[in-house]
C-alpha cells in the first residue's frame, strides 16, 4: 500500500489537514489541493492512483476536477465527497467517470473501506491496460518477416492504424489479409473497443443483410426478437469485411450508405441507426476488374479503396520462409505438445523453392501436418515432403543455385543457365527436341529458336540425329 498515491481536493483546510493525516497514517502518499484547478494542475504533473474530491468547490466542481483527470489518466479511482448526496448528483459523478462517493459526514472506517475499493478498482484497471497493450503489440509484432515488403507493410500499418480512414487489403488466399486487419484495429484508439469479423462469401445473400445490419422483431418469419447486427455490435470499433468482392449488388449499395452516411435500417426497421465503426475491407479478387465487368460497384470500390494494402504472395518474398518456418514449427509444437529438432538443409532448400500457392496458410498447414506425423525430436527431411511439393524442385532448380562470393553478370549467368537447362533436357529424352520441349514446356520451334541463338543446333548434331527419323514419322 505504502506506494498508493492520493490526491486530496477539500477546500475547507479543518476536513482537508483532517483527513489528510488519516491517509498518511494508513500509508497513503498524499497530495492536498485547497481548490479544483489547483487539483487539475497537479493531476497534470504526474497521475494518481486515487483523486478524493469534494463536488462543492469555490471555482470549478469535483465533477469538473474527475472529468479532467480521466482525460489524462483513465486508470485513476475516483471518489466524490458531497454532503448533498442526492441521486442526480452521484449519477452525474459516476456518469463522468467516479466510481463511488463519500457523503458527509462519513467515519474514518467508511472512508478506509472505501479508498480499499478504490485502490482494488485501479489496479484491476492498470492491469487491463497492460493486457491490452500486450495484445496490441502482439499483433503488429506477429506479422514476421525481413523482407523488404513485409518491413515496408508494418511500417505502412503504424502509419494508417490510427486513422479513421477505410483500407482495402488486396492479396491472394493465405497471405496474412486477418492478420493484417487485426493489427489495424489493435494499432488503433478503438483497440478497446471491438474488432468484428464477417466473412461475406461465406454466408448466404439472404442471410447477410440480418447478419451485417440485424432484424427487427417479426420482420421476416422466424424473427421472434429483435437482434442487432454485426455494425452495431462494432459501434466505436473496427468491422473486417472479408472477401467483398464475393458481396452482392443489392448488398453492396447498403454497404456504400454506411460508408457515406454511417448509418443503415435493421432489416424491418423504420428508424436509421447511426454508428461509429471503422471499415477494413479484404479481398483475393481483381476488383478493378470486378468493377469492369459491371460485378461491383465502382463507387464502393473507390470509397474502399481509400487505403490499398498490398500483401505480396509468399513466392515473391522467399527470404521470409525460414523465419515463417521457425514460427510455425516453434507455436505448432507448443500447441501439440511435441517437439521437433527442426528442417534439414536440403528440406529447407525446397521449401524455398516450392511456390506456395496457398501462401502461409498452406506453408502452416504443412508444417502442422509434419509435427503431427513426425517421431518427437527428429529432423524434417527431404523424406518427409509431400510429392507435390518435392518434384516442384525439379522444375525450379534454380531454387538451389550457389552463387560466387565476388558478383555474376547476370545476362551471363541467364545465358549459361538456359544453355545448360536445354542440353540437360535434350540429355534427359535421348535428343529428342520435341520431348525436350515438352519436358521444358516450351513450344518446339521456341526451342530450336533458341538453340539456334545459342548455337547449340550444329554442335549437337549427334545428339539431335534420333530425331531424323521421329521427324520422318511425325
Ligand atoms: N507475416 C506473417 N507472419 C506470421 N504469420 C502469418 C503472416 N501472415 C499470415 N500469417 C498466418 O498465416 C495464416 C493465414 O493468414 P490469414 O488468415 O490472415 O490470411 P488471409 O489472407 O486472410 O487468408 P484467406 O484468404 O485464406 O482468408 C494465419 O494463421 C496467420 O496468422
Ligand atoms: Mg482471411
Amino acid at each position: 500500500m505504502g506506494d498508493c498515491t492520493v490526491l486530496l481536493v477539500e477546500d475547507e483546510e479543518y476536513i482537508r489537514e483532517n483527513l489528510s493525516e488519516i491517509l498518511g497514517m494508513n500509508g497513503y502518499k498524499v497530495t492536498t489541493a485547497p481548490n479544483g484547478e489547483s487539483g487539475i494542475e497537479a493531476a497534470k504533473k504526474s497521475p494518481f492512483d486515487i483523486v478524493l474530491t469534494d463536488l462543492k468547490l469555490p471555482g470549478i466542481s469535483g465533477i469538473d476536477v474527475i472529468r479532467s483527470v480521466k482525460s489524462t489518466a483513465p486508470n485513476t479511482a475516483c471518489i466524490i465527497l458531497t454532503g448533498y448526496a442526492s441521486v442526480e448528483t452521484a449519477v452525474e459523478a459516476m456518469r463522468v467517470g467516479a466510481f463511488t462517493y463519500l457523503k458527509k459526514p462519513f467515519g474514518k472506517d467508511e472512508l478506509l473501506v472505501t479508498l480499499e475499493k478504490a485502490q482494488e478498482v485501479h489496479s484491476l484497471k492498470e492491469e487491463n491496460s497492460k493486457l491490452k497493450n500486450e495484445i496490441k503489440r502482439s499483433y503488429t509484432t506477429a506479422i514476421l518477416g525481413t523482407s523488404p515488403a513485409i518491413q515496408d507493410l508494418r511500417n505502412n500499418i503504424d502509419k494508417i492504424a490510427d486513422t479513421d480512414s477505410t483500407v482495402l487489403i488486396l492479396g491472394e488466399s493465405g497471405t496474412g489479409k486477418e492478420l493484417v486487419a487485426r493489427a489495424l484495429h489493435y494499432g488503433s484508439t478503438r483497440s478497446n473497443k471491438p474488432f468484428v469479423p464477417i466473412n461475406c462469401g461465406a454466408i448466404p445473400e439472404d442471410l447477410l443483410e440480418s447478419e451485417l445490419f440485424g432484424y427487427e422483431k417479426g420482420a421476416f418469419t422466424g424473427a421472434i426478437a429483435t437482434k442487432i447486427g454485426r455494425f452495431e455490435a462494432a459501434h466505436n470499433g473496427t468491422v473486417f469485411l472479408d472477401e467483398i468482392g464475393d458481396m452482392s449488388p443489392a448488398l453492396q449499395v447498403k454497404i456504400l450508405r454506411v460508408l457515406q452516411e454511417k448509418e443503415f435500417d435493421r432489416v424491418g426497421g423504420r428508424a436509421s441507426i447511426k454508428v461509429d465503426v471503422r471499415v477494413v475491407a479484404a479481398t483475393n479478387q481483381d476488383l478493378e476488374k470486378a468493377v469492369e465487368e459491371k460485378k461491383f460497384r465502382g463507387d464502393l470500390f473507390y470509397r474502399l479503396n481509400v487505403i490499398p494494402v498490398h500483401l505480396p504472395p509468399l513466392r515473391q518474398r522467399r527470404e521470409d520462409i525460414p523465419l515463417l518456418l521457425d514460427h510455425f514449427i516453434e507455436k505448432i509444437s507448443k500447441r501439440k505438445k511435441k517437439g521437433i529438432k527442426g528442417v534439414a538443409p536440403d528440406a529447407l532448400r525446397v521449401f524455398e523453392g516450392y511456390d506456395w500457392p496457398g501462401n502461409i496458410r498452406e506453408l502452416e498447414n504443412l508444417v502442422e501436418r509434419l509435427i503431427v506425423l513426425k517421431e518427437e525430436d527428429s529432423l524434417i527431411t527431404i523424406k518427409d515432403i509431400p510429392d507435390k511439393i518435392r518434384q516442384h524442385r525439379a522444375e525450379a532448380p534454380s531454387a538451389g543455385l550457389q552463387l560466387p562470393a565476388d558478383g555474376i553478370d547476370f545476362n551471363i549467368a541467364v545465358d549459361n543457365f538456359e544453355r545448360d537447362l536445354i542440353i540437360n533436357a535434350l540429355n534427359r529424352v535421348n535428343g529428342i527436341k520435341k520431348k525436350a520441349a515438352e519436358y521444358l514446356n516450351l513450344n518446339r520451334t521456341t526451342l530450336i529458336e533458341k538453340m539456334k541463338r545459342k548455337g547449340l543446333l550444329d554442335q549437337l548434331d549427334i545428339i539431335d540425329s534420333p530425331e531424323t527419323s521421329e521427324m520422318a514419322g511425325s
